[in-house]
C-alpha cells in the first residue's frame, strides 16, 4: 500500500506539472497513462465499471469523474485531478485540485479550505474513533467557510480494489451507525467541496460530476493507514520505492 500509495502520488505531482493553458484534457491523460506506466503500475481507473480514461481530470464546475477530450485548459481554470494507480496488487489512490497559472480568489479559497478539509479529517483518522468524526470534522471545516460538501459521492476503504467498505462521508447523518477505526485500516478520504450549492448533477457522458449552478468545485484527497498512533498518510511521494526514483 506505501509503493501504491507513492506511485499514485508522484504521478499526481507529475500530471500537476503538465498542466498550463493551451494543452488538451486528452493530452493530460495521455501524459498520465505514460507516467503510471513507467513506474510498472497500472490504472485503478481505467475500465473500472467502464470508465473510459487513465485519470479524472474534472474543470471548474466539474467535480469529480471527468473525461478527457478535445477541451484546453485556460489560464485561470482550477483542475481536479484523480489518480488511482494499482501495483502489485494494491491501490493508491489521491487527487488534487490545482489553479492554472493563477485564479480567482474565491477559487483559490475553495481550494484552500478544501485543502485544509482533508487535513481535518485526516486528523481525526485515530484508532478508537469512528469514521463519522472524521466525517465531521470536514464537514465543519467547510461549512464554517461559507461552502457546501457534495454528499452523493464519498471517500472509502481501499485496499486491494478501489472502493471497498467501510464508506467515508464528507457529512454526518444523524442516526447512521459508523464504523470504527482499528490499526491496518486503509481509506481514501476525498473532500469534494462546492463554492455555491451542494446540488449535482452526472453530464449525459454517464461520468462527468458537474455543479447545478454552475460555481466551481473542488477536490482534494489521501489515501491514509490507521495506526495505533497517528495516522499515515500513504499517498505520500517520498515513500517512493527506491529502484522507482529515477523513472
Ligand atoms: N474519484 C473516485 C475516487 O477517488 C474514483 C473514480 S472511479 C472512475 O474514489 F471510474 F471514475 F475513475
Ligand atoms: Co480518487
Ligand atoms: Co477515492
Amino acid at each position: 500500500m506505501r509503493a501504491a500509495g507513492a506511485i499514485a502520488a508522484v504521478v499526481l505531482e507529475d500530471v500537476a506539472g503538465f498542466i498550463r493553458p493551451g494543452v488538451t484534457t486528452q493530452e493530460v491523460d495521455e501524459f498520465a497513462a505514460s507516467r503510471i506506466r513507467c513506474y510498472g503500475a497500472a490504472s485503478a481507473f481505467l475500465g473500472y465499471r467502464g470508465y473510459p480514461c487513465s485519470i479524472c481530470i474534472s474543470v471548474n464546475d466539474e467535480v469529480v469523474h471527468g473525461i478527457a477530450g478535445s477541451r484546453r485548459i485556460q489560464f485561470g481554470d482550477i483542475i481536479s485531478l484523480d489518480v488511482g494507480v494499482r501495483y502489485q496488487g494494491y491501490v493508491g489512490d489521491t487527487a488534487k485540485t490545482v489553479a492554472v497559472g493563477g485564479c480567482s480568489l474565491i477559487a483559490q479559497k475553495l481550494i484552500d479550505v478544501t485543502t485544509q478539509a482533508l487535513y481535518e479529517g485526516i486528523s481525526c483518522a485515530l484508532s478508537g474513533n469512528r469514521v463519522v468524526d472524521i466525517s465531521r470534522a470536514v464537514q465543519k471545516h467547510v461549512e464554517a467557510n461559507g461552502f457546501t460538501v457534495v454528499r452523493e459521492f464519498v471517500g472509502h476503504g481501499v485496499g486491494r480494489t478501489v472502493h471497498e467498505e467501510p464508506q467515508v462521508p464528507n457529512f454526518v447523518e444523524s442516526g447512521k451507525s459508523s464504523v470504527k477505526l482499528r490499526p491496518g485500516m486503509t481509506i481514501a478520504i476525498e473532500p469534494m467541496v462546492n463554492a455555491g450549492s451542494a446540488v449535482v448533477k452526472v453530464l449525459s457522458d454517464g461520468w462527468t460530476v458537474v455543479t447545478q449552478d454552475g460555481l466551481p468545485s473542488a477536490h482534494m484527497e489521501h489515501t491514509v493507514l490507521i495506526t495505533q498512533s497517528e495516522p499515515e498518510i500513504l499517498t505520500c511521494p517520498e515513500n517512493l520505492p527506491f529502484a522507482l526514483k529515477a523513472k
